[in-house]
């Protein structure tokens, strides 16, 4: 039975449901792994996660289609995306199948919390891997969890679907042969001050330009732009220093092979978007979010779509990309994966 929550009226935040799953690396292996109701961690205060912030993680989504089914978006390119970050914090890499099954394992473990259809809500699911013993010099740790919990979710930013206003960012987020390509704990830790002083000065989201030359555009805090020419081609930055993000990468596809669009993949000059007709921020919690405004130090930048609707191209992008994930619309060979 599903859980009496008021799916139609939750925000983005954390609810503790049922089950976690957990593994452990000890003895240069990860073990099994099993799912608990213990929603608690104990650890060493030396924990090397807790020192150096050996940590990185991943963010998707399940959803229940049309037809009443649970099904996950894309898990594979998660998959993948969390051993790059491993890789690159010198964590033991997760294995692509056990990734697989722990996500199969939690999603189904937790059926009852998982949003029915057409509440807009979805089940966000978390699994990220920590360093766990005591290290003091600095050196990776030597045991390790693999974790994944999940937690009903509505929309990241509050009002939903409206659009948004962001800010450029005299902060930089990640340097250009730094850690921005991974979804390590520690490009979130850096953001957390520019993000409350963006909320406290009325901006939804801060715009990273690329730190080198402070010219191009990269990401916000939590997702990748789109923009939309006005004659209707679909942009979005390429740079070594933004996340691969798969919602991104997707829509791409999409825009191209479903609505017929060209897509352009390049480097985006600042000074080019005032140009553009549309912009969005794409992500697993953003979805696609429109973009209002953007706001440079007193220049304001108002998109032609204007504050109070989506644009059409960034609405149909939206409306094809989650039809693929609720089963309305066919999906590509591979996108989806029934949780049985
Ligand atoms: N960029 C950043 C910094 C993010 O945190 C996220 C969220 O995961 C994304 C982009 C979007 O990536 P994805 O579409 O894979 O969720
Ligand atoms: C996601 O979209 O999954 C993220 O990790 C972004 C985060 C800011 C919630």
């Amino acid at each position: 039975m599903k859980k009496d929550i008021d799916w139609n009226n939750i925000g983005f935040g954390y609810m503790k449901t049922d089950y976690r799953y957990v593994s452990e690396y000890k003895d240069g292996k990860w073990d099994e792994g099993t799912l608990t109701t213990d929603d608690t961690i104990t650890m060493s205060e030396c924990a090397c996660v807790l020192q150096y912030a050996q940590t990185c993680f991943e963010g998707m989504k399940a959803y229940t289609t049309a037809d009443g089914k649970i099904v996950v978006f894309r898990p594979d390119l998660n998959a993948e995306r969390l051993q790059s970050s491993c890789a690159g914090l010198e964590i033991p890499v997760v294995p692509k199948e056990q990734f697989l099954d722990a996500i199969h394992q939690v999603v189904k473990a937790n059926a009852d919390f998982v949003p029915p259809y057409g509440t807009g809500a979805t089940l966000y699911i978390r699994p990220y891997v920590f360093g766990k013993n005591p290290v003091i010099g600095v050196k990776p740790a030597d045991e390790y969890e693999f974790r994944v919990f999940v937690t009903p979710v509505g929309p990241y930013f509050k009002g939903g679907v409206k659009p948004i206003t962001i800010r450029v960012s005299d902060v930089d987020r990640a340097a250009p042969r730094g850690t921005g390509n991974i979804k390590a704990g520690l490009n979130y830790a850096m953001s957390l001050h520019n993000i409350v002083d963006a909320h406290q000065k009325g901006f939804d989201e801060n715009m990273y330009l690329d730190p080198q030359t402070r010219t191009k555009v990269e990401e916000t805090g939590g997702a990748n732009f789109l923009f939309v020419t006005k004659d209707g081609t679909v942009v979005t930055p390429k740079s070594n220093s933004i996340l691969p993000s798969i919602t991104r990468r997707s829509l791409l596809y999409v825009a191209e092979h479903y609505l017929g669009l060209k897509v352009e993949e390049r480097e985006v000059y600042f000074d080019e978007v005032k140009d553009f007709a549309e912009c969005g921020l794409c992500g697993t919690a953003a979805v696609i979010s429109p973009v209002g405004k953007i706001v440079d130090h007193g220049n304001e930048i108002v998109f032609p779509s204007g504050m109070e609707e989506m644009g059409p191209v960034i609405s149909k992008l939206r409306e094809t990309l989650t039809g693929i994930q609720m089963g309305t619309i066919e999906a590509p060979e591979g996108w989806i994966e029934v949780i049985e």
